[in-house]
Formats: structure tokens, C-alpha cells, sequence
């Protein structure tokens, strides 16, 4: 899918590993607050490591201008078979505000219909207005349920779905 004249988002493929990981690192870094894994875990993941990963998870990444400016992956949502849990979203701070955080989810959603689930999941930290509000505007609806954030078990995520 792409955005004006320079902005792609789609799957990642396995030779792509190196973008995915920069994107990765960058959120991690960037928002370690939003995220249940840490930036020196990551870092240490090798290149098998990561090709596996892109390989055997769905990563997809937006680029403008051909540089990495955003990524979302998918994970099966083991409390709720069918469902595909939506993960470790984010966009780069000057990309924010446009439309890369709402293509992300959209090419997202359109692999797990073709994936054939039947909704897709997230889980957000109480106070993530900024990311809640993106959800809401994409069809998401909080469902009550909460959970210890994995990684920062002081932290509660709450989960919201959308079904497709
Ligand atoms: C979360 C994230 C991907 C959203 O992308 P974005 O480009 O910032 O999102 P948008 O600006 O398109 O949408 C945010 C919405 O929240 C609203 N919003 C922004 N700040 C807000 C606040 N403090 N309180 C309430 N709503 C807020 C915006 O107005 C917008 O809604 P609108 O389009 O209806 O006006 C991005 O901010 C990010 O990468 N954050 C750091 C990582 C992160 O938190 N990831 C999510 C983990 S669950």
C-alpha cells in the first residue's frame, strides 16, 4: 500500500531483515516505556535470528523515501484462537500525525484477513493516550480486559480488538 509519492508500507521480506531491525531498534529506543521487550535483548538477536523472525512473522514496514519510518508485526493472540495479536507498533516521531500509523494497521489487518483470523487484538498501556487514540479511530474497542505488561509487570495493558 502507499501513501502519496513516497511512502510504502508492506510486508517485510527475509532479505529485509537489516530495515526491520533498525525500525525495531529505533522504537525500542525511542519508546522503551510502550514496549514489553528491552533494546540491549534485541540488539543482541543475531542475523539468523532476525531473518527467522521475518520470516515466520509477518513485519510491516513503512518507508518514505525508501527510508525506514514505521513497522507493526502480528503474533497469534493465544487467549483468544482466531485472533491475531497486533505488536510492537510504532512511528518514527517526525512521521507522527500523518499516515503512516494508520496504513501500518490497514496492511496489517489485511494479512490477518488473508491469514483468515477473525479480529485482530492489542494490548495498550493505560496511559498511551496518544495510541489509544489511534486505535479508536481505526475501529478498535477497549474490552476491559487487563493484564501485567510483560517485561514491567508494575504496568497494566489493556486489550482492544477489532474484528474484520
Ligand atoms: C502510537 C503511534 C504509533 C501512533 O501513531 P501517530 O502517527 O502518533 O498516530 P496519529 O497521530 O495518527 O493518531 C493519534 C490519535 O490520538 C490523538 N492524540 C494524540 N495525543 C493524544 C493525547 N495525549 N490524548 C488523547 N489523544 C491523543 C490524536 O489526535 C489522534 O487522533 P485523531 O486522529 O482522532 O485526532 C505513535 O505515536 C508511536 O509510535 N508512539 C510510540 C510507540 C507506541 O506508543 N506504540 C504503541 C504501543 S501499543
Amino acid at each position: 500500500m502507499s501513501a502519496g509519492l513516497d511512502i510504502e508500507v508492506r510486508r517485510a521480506v527475509p532479505d529485509e531483515w537489516q530495515a526491520v531491525r533498525a525500525a525495531r531498534l529505533r522504537a525500542l529506543a525511542d519508546a522503551p516505556e510502550a514496549f514489553g521487550a528491552s533494546l540491549a535483548d534485541e540488539e543482541r538477536l543475531d542475523e539468523p535470528g532476525w531473518r527467522r523472525r521475518v520470516t515466520e512473522t509477518p513485519w510491516v514496514l513503512a518507508r518514505a523515501a525508501g527510508v525506514p519510518v514505521g513497522v507493526v508485526a502480528a503474533v497469534p493472540e493465544d487467549l483468544h484462537p482466531g485472533q491475531q495479536r497486533l505488536i510492537a507498533m510504532w512511528v518514527d516521531p517526525g512521521h507522527r500525525g500523518g499516515p503512516v500509523a494508520g496504513l501500518l494497521v490497514e496492511v496489517l489487518c489485511d494479512w490477518a484477513r488473508t491469514a483468515s483470523a477473525t479480529g485482530v487484538s492489542l494490548w495498550v498501556t493505560q496511559d498511551n493516550a496518544r495510541a489509544r487514540g489511534l486505535y479508536e479511530r481505526l475501529g478498535f474497542v477497549a474490552t476491559g480486559e487487563r493484564e501485567p505488561m510483560v517485561g514491567a509487570p508494575d504496568v497494566t495493558v489493556e486489550r482492544m480488538q477489532r474484528p474484520l
